[in-house]
């Protein structure tokens, strides 16, 4: 039996070298939804590449997409497992593509120029991407390295097969397709692990069970072919801004619930059980919101439902962007022409977000101004998922966890989405796991995201353990 304490201590020594291997990832800017990036995403797909072949996987790095409308690459490596692995074969996932870093006047270092700080919980790296997802993912593929340099064993000799999306972050529009293209090679793992989520806080790590899903559209109402002179028009002909500020402060009722019909028909209630475990996780949202510079009071959201039970359980309705009219400096009187929202649903068993999309554009027909029109987009998103607590896969995760971190994991959802776990599992039944390892104020999406070297560290030993649990589980 091959020695797990070879590989973390292999990890242990080659700390730094791991961390300057995650640097020169962060480095690329794979920023996936802006076309002046294309040539970056390759470069970000093909440097994971090169790391998983030097830990011995068989590495293709596949089209996506059509010649005409081409996507950014997936890459795919597989271990084959040593002749006595008789555990389950694993679907390891993950995303090589980050969000843009904009605005990038609020970074305090360039965001694709990684910096190493100290700050609370000790060393961090700084850089878009540094949790979301490279960091997390590299965790995985450090602990591969750590197996093969230790055992001479290609990923501990466990069955793999590895798949890094580049379009995680900008709605994984050619995905789908992609797993139905590969659906004979994908249907031979048994559960999907995923790097991509949170632990509850630096001193209890987790193991998330349920993502949300996404619903995202832009919607434009219409009104005169031409911005007016508010002086000569004001009282006379509508105004785009004004109606659509009316129209979407109405999708909430006074208890902040969504007001489209049928909106919470398919919803799920949490169990019972669950409302009780969440509740003993003695989760503090007033702490929370100070992070983010909130006072307690600013705790608001649907009501007769604990803040954690709004985040994971119960779906919701964002504005995300809303755009019209004079936005510069000083004053312009004008009526405009038009005027914009981002409106997205976060979504929860068993909504699907093409019909939550509809019945919103359905909502908005309903509601049309005199003389307006409307312009919809439907920018797709992802479906719901939640995943068994008590699977023989989840089961070797909250093991493995607990032996990095030595304290047990907490079982915790998000209210985040990774649409690869919803389409998993509608395709070929799989289930996901995702252990992650951020923290809340990392900073996801924003200017100066970290990874705190602590949570890199356990991640790679989770992952090392994991590989362990599996033999082990493997042998019967
Ligand atoms: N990794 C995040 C999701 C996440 C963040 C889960 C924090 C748990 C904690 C993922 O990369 C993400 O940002 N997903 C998007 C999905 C969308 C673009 C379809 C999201 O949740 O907005
Ligand atoms: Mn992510
Ligand atoms: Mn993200």
């Amino acid at each position: 039996m091959p020695d797990p304490e070879k590989a973390l201590n292999w990890l242990e020594l080659h700390h730094e070298g791991s961390v300057a291997r995650l640097i020169d990832w962060l480095r690329i800017p794979s920023v996936s939804t802006d076309p002046a990036f294309r040539k970056d995403c390759r470069n970000a797909a093909d440097w994971a590449a090169r790391h998983l072949r030097d830990s011995g996987l068989r590495v293709e790095v596949r089209e996506t997409g059509t010649p005409a409308n081409p996507g950014h690459p997936i890459v795919m490596a597989f271990s084959e497992g040593s002749s006595d692995y008789t555990g389950p074969h694993v679907l390891f996932y993950g995303h090589y593509d980050v969000q843009p870093p904009d605005p990038l006047e609020q970074w305090e270092s360039p965001p694709f120029e990684p910096r190493i700080r100290d700050g609370e919980g000790g060393r961090r790296v700084v850089a878009r991407g540094a949790v979301d997802d490279k960091g997390q993912v590299m965790t995985f593929l450090e602990s591969l390295r750590a197996w093969k340099e230790t055992t001479g064993l290609v990923a501990g000799g466990v069955r793999f097969t590895v798949l890094l999306e580049g379009e995680e972050e900008s709605g994984s529009a050619n995905l789908e397709a992609f797993i139905r293209t590969n659906a004979e090679e994908l249907k031979r793992c048994a559960f999907c692990l995923i790097s991509d989520t949170g632990m509850l806080a630096r001193d209890k790590p987790a193991i998330t069970y349920g993502v949300r899903g996404l619903a995202y559209t832009e919607v434009s109402l219409h009104a005169a072919n031409q911005d007016l002179h508010s002086g000569l028009w004001g009282g006379r002909a509508p105004n785009p801004a004004v109606e659509l500020a009316k129209i979407l402060a109405g999708l909430w009722d006074s208890e902040r619930r969504v007001t489209i019909p049928g909106f919470y028909d398919p919803v799920r209630e949490p169990s019972p059980e669950e409302r009780r475990a969440w509740a003993d996780l003695g989760f503090d949202a007033a702490s929370a919101l100070a992070k983010i510079g909130l006072p307690a009071v600013a705790d608001t959201g649907e009501k007769g439902y604990s803040p954690l039970e709004r985040e994971w359980a119960r779906p919701t309705a964002e504005i995300n962007g809303i755009v019209s009219g004079y936005t510069g400096h000083g004053a312009k009187t004008i009526i405009p022409a038009k005027a914009t929202a981002k409106v997205s649903f976060r979504l929860v068993a068993d909504q699907a977000p093409d019909r939550v999309a509809e019945s919103f554009f359905s909502w908005l027909r309903g509601r049309t101004p005199p003389g307006c029109r409307w312009e919809f987009i439907n920018h797709g998103g992802g479906h719901p998922a939640t995943c068994p607590t008590d699977s023989a896969p989840l089961r070797a995760a909250r093991r493995a966890l607990e032996r990095a971190a030595g304290t047990p994991p907490a079982l915790i959802k998000t209210g985040g989405s990774i649409p690869i776990a919803g389409m998993l599992k509608a395709r070929l039944g799989l289930d996901t796991i995702f252990m992650g390892f951020g923290l809340d104020d990392d900073r996801v999406h924003s200017p100066n995201e970290k990874f705190e070297l602590a949570c890199f560290r356990l991640g790679a030993r989770a992952h090392v353990l994991l590989i362990d649990e599996l033999r082990r589980a493997g042998r019967g």
